[in-house]
């Protein structure tokens, strides 16, 4: 077991930051120390196998993305980053740990989904890695498999407002899913869109010949992100269900949101990068000599990106410093331009839904705290913390004190990170959704379970390092 000492730098928790040195011992942290701190009159710096210099640089806990798709099966195609991929792009962006979607669709079973699941990650992954469960098809056989979730180490679940015949709900299949929450403390995770609604507006602008990316998201109107927020918050009142609204972009859910927690209701919100930085007019006029009006297909997701002149991109940064939200995950779904995005050519139906951010959420929440969106202290609450504490992994992980799994990153706030293809991008993809953003912020090195992943020469991790978390139930059941 090799031992580490991060010294000089500035540790920086939820609860605050302080001139600290770590001591990692094996895969976990062992002290965190005053800077310069002697163990039984001995230097720790000649004891230790390696002595990392963070001086001037924050260390903070790995970064926690709690919303990822890796080889997701989606729109007649799958997300094209593999775990192998898109967990190294994570390591790079000082993500340590990941939480994927294993998928149930109608007619299959959980139980094979959840182990098709552990089939593509197990021996893939850089990082550690946990799953929630998709559950697209309610029946009395998936409530039944619910029950023995917990023990498998998967405390939250996915429902669908939106995509029928895909992955959909029914009300009546929501209320009962959320019963069986309500008895075994899973998580309800929500994507709240109208989707029956959504068709029909989208199916009507096809029609009238407005086929281009930008119409995907006049289809997927706030309002219908609104209606069944609030829907989905009704329904967890009324079976005391735990809700976690995932992908949040309209201002208007985020009010529901938001009134729900006034009332005391048990209800949190997720937003995603795309959501604080990226706009419906950045696509309205999006147009490449490469890929003419399909352009804007490098950024239709669901929910969709949302008006700036309305102010939602300003809501969500309000929300994030109110603690109206919660967290932000990257919803990480990434797609080719080349051979997926480019199927909804004539037709934004037809366009896989995602974008791919895995590598840049702690930068891209960093310029928060650059531009004075959030505090540092926040800043990590946001990106590893609350998920931590949120998805049952908390001590383990989103902290940086005695105990913990060494997962650290050193950040640079005075180093620069420019994003786009041939700068920092490791995903697997033929287009950043980030491209030519400039970061005023460098994740340096990261290091997760004792073992370093990032470090100056670049990554030095394998793909055989991250293990299957088994998580504990959210910490936010009352
Ligand atoms: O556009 C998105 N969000 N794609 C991934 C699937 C989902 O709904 O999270
Ligand atoms: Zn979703
Ligand atoms: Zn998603």
């Amino acid at each position: 077991m090799s031992t580490t000492l991060v010294t000089g730098g500035t540790v920086v928790n939820a609860t605050g930051t302080a001139q600290a040195d770590v001591l990692v011992d094996g895969e976990t942290i062992a002290a965190v120390l005053a800077p310069g701190s002697r163990l039984l009159g001995t230097d720790l710096k000649a004891t230790v196998d390696q002595v990392v210099d963070a001086t001037g640089r924050y260390v903070i806990p790995g970064g926690i993305d709690a919303h990822t798709h890796m080889q997701m099966p989606f729109g007649g195609t799958e997300a094209s980053d593999t775990f192998e991929t898109g967990t190294r792009a994570a390591a790079w962006g000082g993500t340590t740990s990941i939480i994927d979607f294993a998928i149930q669709r109608y007619g299959e079973r959980v139980e094979d989904g959840l182990a098709a699941w552990h089939e593509k990650a197990a021996g893939q992954c850089a990082v550690d890695y946990g799953f929630h469960q998709i559950v697209g098809g309610v029946d009395e056989f998936s409530l039944k498999a619910m029950d023995s979730l917990v023990d498998e180490g998967i405390t939250s679940f996915k429902l669908f407002m939106a995509y029928p015949g895909v992955f959909y709900s029914d009300d009546a299949q929501i209320l009962r899913a959320m019963q069986k929450s309500r008895e075994t403390g899973l998580l309800t995770m929500m994507h709240a869109e109208n989707g029956p609604a959504i068709d029909v507006l989208a199916e009507q602008l096809y029609n009238a010949g407005k086929t281009t990316p930008f119409f995907h998201g006049i289809a997927r109107a706030w309002q219908l992100e609104e209606e069944a927020t609030h829907r989905a918050i009704m329904l967890a009142d009324l079976t005391g269900a735990p809700l976690y609204v995932v992908h949040v972009s309209a201002k208007q859910a985020v009010e529901q949101l938001a009134a729900a927690r006034d009332r005391g209701q048990n209800v949190f919100g997720e937003t995603c990068p795309q959501y604080l930085y990226l706009s419906l007019e950045d696509q309205l006029g999006a147009t490449s000599e490469e890929w003419g009006d399909l352009e804007g297909a490098k950024w239709v997701c669901s929910t969709p990106l949302r008006s700036r002149a309305d102010g939602h991109q300003d809501a969500m940064w309000r929300a994030l410093r109110t603690n109206d939200l919660q967290t932000v995950s990257t919803d990480h779904c990434p797609f080719c331009m080349k051979g997926q995005k480019d199927m909804g050519a004539g037709d934004f139906r037809a366009i896989p839904n995602g974008i791919g951010s895995i590598e840049h959420r702690v930068d891209l929440l960093y310029q928060g705290v650059v531009t004075g969106e959030i505090t540092l202290s926040r800043w990590v609450e946001l990106i590893s913390t609350t998920p931590a504490r949120m998805f049952g992994l908390y001590g383990r992980k989103g902290v940086v004190q005695p105990g913990a799994d060494a997962d650290l990153v050193v950040y640079d706030p005075a180093g620069h990170t420019s994003i786009g293809l041939g700068k920092s991008h490791h995903m697997n993809m033929d287009y950043s959704a980030w491209e030519g953003y400039e970061i005023d912020g460098h994740v340096d090195w990261v290091m997760s379970r004792g073992s370093v992943l990032v470090d100056e020469s670049g990554y030095v991790g394998s793909k055989t390092h991250g293990k299957f978390l088994k998580r504990d139930l959210t910490q936010y059941l009352v």
